[in-house]
């Protein structure tokens, strides 16, 4: 088998930086492609926290003007990862995260710094660094996404790596200014329907789905999703147009760092057919959070962003029958301040009923799936979601709303499905909290029903959550496009 390669454009990876989901695909997917003949390189922005982690990076290129000021692209291995990371400090050398400055608010240049990524990828797909020319150029939501129209607008008839564009959350567009065209070297002309042109300014992700050559999403039902007038938030007509060349590959997750019997992160370790051992882990997430310990009570947890897309206000309006029904809510997140300030208040008004930790805590994050007996997931959408891959992984049972991924990963455990011997969690319609009601009291119904609840935890740490078939479409993926292997065709043709 030949090997096709592959520079992934992203502005997050773990280990490294990690923020959200994105993270975790773009550091995991990699290893997977591996054994399918794919080598992945990774371009990513040289954080602080990148550069500390890189060890011996060997500098393989200079741009000696990268927006306002040089820049170094290293190369570097990291475990499994080929990395590529863009070492600009007029950039990337500050403190907060890479979207946010340390008092939450967005970095004023953001428009520049991910701009930057991708013009950076592009130089690389045009063959422009000596020491590394891939086949393929996959791009990673907004922050990436101009890197298929630098590849358009710099190519001039040159050869190019094919492009992807993946979109992991279309909420999120990076839509700035049409005065910043010429500061981001695009010309006049992109500044069309057919171009970068969005909504009177420029929009980075709507560059990406407009030129590359395919574009994915992370789950079949978020595909469909985003073809409709609600679900394409304004790119939809253009998804339309494209859906011949749209995608939905289900992410999956990286089995040896989420491992419930080799997991260091939780209490004790447990699988399958020794589940026992979660009482443990239940107790040490009781007093972690603040909630009366007590391994008889059902545990309920959430660890996600602090969002509108994660229905935390959904999940607050409902907490008065939830704990009526004697559960306990464990909470574990960060986000917009209101909400936090919320669900501060959620646990002033209800102690040692409902438990918070406020922050981003990657080690708590397994605790919870370890120690909670169900995961609460009433995401208003959600492109895949991968805690609920943890959960299932972990015998959490996963309460999810009926969207996107959520949808095409947990199988409802209605009375048929129990015949059959393959609920893996609760599903509930639409994200509301009257449903989000009926299916907290679904869910402490089958809790006093313990050998039931027990089989479901089973079904769940049965069912495949890896990335072995998404990895495989992937890697089809790849070969079906460096099979059509291109030169940029003159803009006449496009238009
Ligand atoms: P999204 O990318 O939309 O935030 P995902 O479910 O795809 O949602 O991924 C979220 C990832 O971030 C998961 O790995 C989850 O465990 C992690 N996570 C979210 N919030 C926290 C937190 N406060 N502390 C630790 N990990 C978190
Ligand atoms: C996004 C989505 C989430 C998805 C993740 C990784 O942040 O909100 O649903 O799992 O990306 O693809």
């Amino acid at each position: 088998m030949t090997s096709i390669s592959v520079l992934s454009v992203v502005s997050e990876i773990y280990p490294l930086i990690k923020t959200g989901g994105l993270a975790d695909v773009a550091g995991s997917l990699p290893a997977f492609l591996k054994p399918e003949g794919i080598a992945i390189t990774s371009l990513v922005p040289g954080y602080r926290a990148v550069l500390s982690k890189i060890g011996d990076a060997v500098p393989i290129h200079v741009f000696p003007d990268l927006f306002g000021g040089p820049a170094r692209l290293l190369r570097a291995q990291v475990g499994p990862l080929d990395l590529l990371v863009i070492d600009a400090p007029h950039l990337y050398d500050r403190p907060g995260t890479p979207y946010l400055d340390p008092e939450g608010e967005n970095w004023p240049d953001n428009a520049i710094r991910f701009a930057a990524l991708s013009a950076v990828g592009a130089a690389i797909g045009l063959g422009e660094v000596a020491a590394y020319c891939p086949d393929v150029v996959h791009a990673h939501d907004w922050q990436a996404g101009l890197t298929p129209a630098y590849l358009h607008y710099r190519g001039n008839g040159r050869t190019r790596a094919a492009t992807i564009m993946t979109i992991h959350n279309l909420a999120f567009q990076g839509q700035y200014p049409p005065d910043l065209l010429p500061v981001l070297g695009l010309p006049p002309e992109a500044m069309a329907v057919n171009g970068v042109e969005y909504y009177g300014g420029i929009g980075y992700l709507k560059a990406g789905l407009q030129f590359a050559d395919r574009i994915t999403t992370v789950s079949p039902k978020y595909a469909e999703e985003i073809c409709t007038l609600e679900g394409g938030m304004g790119l939809g007509s253009l998804l339309r147009d494209r859906i011949g060349d749209l995608q939905g590959i289900l992410n999956g997750i990286d089995e040896s760092v989420w491992d419930p019997s080799e997991d260091k992160l939780i209490a004790a370790k447990f699988d399958r057919l020794h589940i026992k051992p979660r009482r443990i882990n239940k107790l040490s997430l009781q007093r972690r959070v603040g909630l009366r310990e007590d391994t008889d009570v059902l545990l309920m947890g959430l660890i996600s962003r602090l969002t509108w897309q994660k229905g935390i206000d959904i999940l607050l309006d409902a907490l008065p029958l939830i704990l009526g029904t004697g559960a306990q809510v464990a909470i574990i997140g960060q986000g917009e301040r209101a909400m936090e300030r919320a669900v501060g208040d959620a646990v002033t008004a209800y102690p040692g009923r409902v438990g918070c930790v406020i922050g981003y805590d990657e080690e708590l994050g397994h605790l919870l799936q370890a120690g909670a007996d169900a995961l609460l997931l009433p995401s208003r959408f959600e492109p895949c979601g991968l805690t609920q891959l943890y959960a299932l992984r972990y015998g959490c049972v996963p309460v999810v709303a009926r969207v996107g991924g959520l949808s095409d990963t947990v199988i409802d455990a209605n009375e048929m499905a129990r015949a059959e011997g393959i609920g893996t969690g609760i599903q509930f319609h639409p994200p509301t909290v009257e449903m989000l009601e009926s299916a907290a009291l679904r869910v402490a119904a089958l809790w006093k029903k313990p050998a039931l609840w027990r089989r479901i935890q089973r079904n769940g740490m049965r069912t495949d959550v890896s990335w072995r078939r998404s990895a495989r479409l992937y890697a089809e993926l790849y070969r079906e496009l460096t099979g059509a292997q291109r030169a940029v065709e003159p803009e006449a043709l496009r238009a």
